[in-house]
């Protein structure tokens, strides 16, 4: 297979076939994911509330992002790969966007970096994507804005939000964007997103007339110790509990005195 690029996805658009985008981390999870032919993995923010315990993703460093990029890289040989710039990475000005997607893209195998926001990002996208930066697009439901908005509640809601998520997707593009991901909108509004702009829309929450989807790794994998998940998840498997398990066992067979036994010793 070879590596997946924009002319690509925008090819795939034109068939009307769905684009496959999934999160990664590690090195491990994201060889599985790119061996089994996820099209698109995202090194998202949500590395925060996964794996570092944060309860949002706006603690996340630059350097937590370049340390979970590095790992991720050297695992991704098809897919396109995307790094999700952290809080306060890009919002200062665009010269401050421009260094930090820089760090990014100079880590072999990035393909670009996504950016929350439309109409008040897209000059800094702008800049990027003249850089020579792909930049993937974010709208509806913004991880990093949830201080502001209270909360992570579903958009497009009402006239004006509509309206406004329409407004941010054709600024993503008329900046340059590649694609946009739509979170946690109506799936009755989705389409009147696809129908404003033509680059390919992604969805997470954003219901089935979507060009793809993406979603959490660790959601469909049941591998999360939230009480509630967004109603969107899919868990695939319970592997939680695979683990509690396989945990339990051993805390019993050392405990014992079965763990170990004469075939696991020398
Ligand atoms: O960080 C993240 O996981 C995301 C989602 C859109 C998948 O941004």
């Amino acid at each position: 297979m070879k590596k997946i690029t924009i002319p690509y996805l925008w090819e795939l658009k034109r068939k009307g076939e769905k684009v496959v985008l999934l999160t990664a981390y590690d090195y491990m999870m994201a060889a599985i994911e790119d061996m089994l032919g996820v099209e698109v993995i995202l090194v998202g923010d949500s590395y925060g509330t996964t794996l570092m315990g944060y309860s949002d993703t706006l603690p996340v460093t630059m350097e937590e992002m370049l340390v979970a990029t590095r790992a991720v890289a050297r695992a991704v040989k098809n897919a396109m790969l995307i790094v999700d710039m952290p809080f306060m990475s890009y919002q200062v000005s665009p010269e401050d966007a421009i260094r930090n997607a820089g760090r990014f893209m100079k880590i072999e195998g990035v393909d670009g970096v996504k950016l929350e926001g439309g109409v008040d990002i897209a000059p800094t996208v702008e800049r990027l994507v003249k850089c020579g930066i792909p930049v993937m697009g974010h709208v509806g439901l913004l991880p990093q804005s949830i201080k502001q908005v209270g909360g992570y509640r579903a958009r497009g809601r009402t006239d004006t939000e509509i309206k406004q998520l329409i407004a941010d997707a054709k600024a993503l593009e008329s900046a340059g964007a590649f694609c946009i991901i739509v979170e946690a909108v109506k799936k009755e509004v989705t389409p009147l997103i696809k129908e404003a702009v033509d680059i390919p829309v992604y969805g997470i929450g954003a219901g089935p007339h979507c060009d793809g989807q993406i979603l959490v790794v660790y959601d469909i994998l049941g591998l999360t110790l939230l009480p509630k998940v967004p109603k969107f998840v899919k868990k695939y498997v319970d592997i939680k509990s695979i683990i509690e398990a396989a945990i339990k066992q051993y805390i019993e067979e050392v405990k014992s005195g079965r763990y170990p036994d004469d075939k696991h010793s020398y």
